[in-house]
C-alpha cells in the first residue's frame, strides 16, 4: 500500500518544510489500558518512521513539537519519562543522524530542561552541524508566544543601544530574532489525533502554511499516514494571496 502511495508522489512537489503537532499518545494508551508512558514511546517510533521518510522522500526540513512550555504542568513522573524518552532517543540516533546527513537542531526555552538533557542537545546539534539532506528541529520547552516576546525584547534593547530604529525593524529582521531564523516558513502542518487547533505552535511562521489535520493518534500515524498529508498537500493550491492568473504569470 505505501509503495504505491510513494510511486505518486510528484518529487517536484514536496514541501520542503513540513511542522508537525504530535498529539494523542495519552488516548492511544488509555484505549489499550495502558500507562501514558506507553503511549509516548510508540510516538517516539513514530518520530523515527518520519524522520527517516522525510531523509527518504526528499523533504528538507521536519520540525517536531515535541514538549511545549504548557507541557511543565503535567504530572512530574510524565514529565520524567518524557525527558528520558528524549534523552533515549538522541543516544541512540546520533550515530544514523551523522550517517544520514540530518542535522540536528533544538528550538524553545531549552535553559529549562534538565542539564542533562540539555548537554546531550547540545552534542547532537555539534556532531550533526555538516548535515546536508535534512534539517531536523525539535521544539521542546517551546512556546510561540514567550519566542515572540523574546524577539521583541532583543530588539527592544537593541534601539535603546541605539544599534537600531524603531524603522530599520521590519518583517525580516523580526524574523531574524525567532529562534526559527535559519529555517524557511513552514508548507505543511499537520496535526494528528482530530483536534484543531495550533495549540502556540510557530505562530509567525505559519502565516501562509497549509494546514493537515487527522483524526490519526500520533502512535499510529506512520509510513502511510505521513504519505497520504503529503500527497493531500500535493493536490492543494498555494497562491499566498495572489490571483490565479497571476500565479500562472510567475511560471
Ligand atoms: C502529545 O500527546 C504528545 C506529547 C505531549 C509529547 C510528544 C512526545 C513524543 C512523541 C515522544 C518523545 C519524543 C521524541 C522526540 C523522542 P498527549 O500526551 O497530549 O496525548 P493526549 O492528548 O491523547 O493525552
Amino acid at each position: 500500500m505505501s509503495a504505491g502511495l510513494r510511486q505518486k508522489l510528484d518529487p517536484d512537489r514536496l514541501p520542503r518544510h513540513v511542522a508537525i503537532i504530535m498529539d494523542g499518545n495519552g488516548r492511544w494508551a488509555q484505549r489499550r489500558g495502558l500507562s501514558r508512558i506507553r503511549g509516548h514511546q510508540e510516538g517516539a517510533e513514530s518520530v523515527r518512521t518520519v524522520v527517516r521518510l522525510c531523509r527518504e522522500v526528499g523533504v528538507a526540513y521536519l520540525t517536531l513539537y515535541a514538549f511545549s512550555e504548557e507541557n511543565w504542568q503535567r504530572p512530574p513522573l510524565e514529565v520524567q519519562a518524557l525527558m528520558q524518552l528524549l534523552g533515549r532517543y538522541l543516544q541512540q540516533e546520533i550515530a544514523e543522524m551523522v550517517e544520514n546527513q540530518i542535522a540536528f537542531r533544538a528550538i524553545g526555552d531549552l535553559s529549562r530542561l534538565p542539564a542533562k538533557i540539555q548537554r546531550q542537545l547540545a552534542a547532537t546539534t555539534a556532531a550533526t552541524g555538516g548535515g546536508q539532506a535534512l534539517t531536523l528541529t525539535l521544539a521542546l520547552s517551546y512556546g510561540a508566544r514567550s519566542e515572540i516576546v523574546l524577539a521583541a525584547r532583543q530588539l527592544a534593547a537593541k534601539v535603546r543601544a541605539g544599534l537600531l530604529t524603531p524603522e530599520d525593524i521590519d518583517r525580516e529582521l523580526f524574523a531574524q530574532h525567532l529562534y526559527t531564523k535559519d529555517l524557511p516558513d513552514p508548507d505543511l502542518l499537520i496535526r494528528t489525533s482530530g483536534e484543531h487547533r495550533i495549540s502556540n505552535f510557530l505562530l509567525w511562521q505559519l502565516a501562509y502554511t497549509e494546514l493537515y489535520f487527522t483524526d490519526t493518534l500520533w502512535p499510529d500515524f506512520r509510513e502511510e499516514e505521513f504519505l497520504a498529508a503529503l500527497l493531500d498537500f500535493q493536490r492543494r493550491d498555494r497562491r499566498f494571496g495572489l490571483t490565479q492568473e497571476q500565479i500562472e504569470a510567475q511560471l
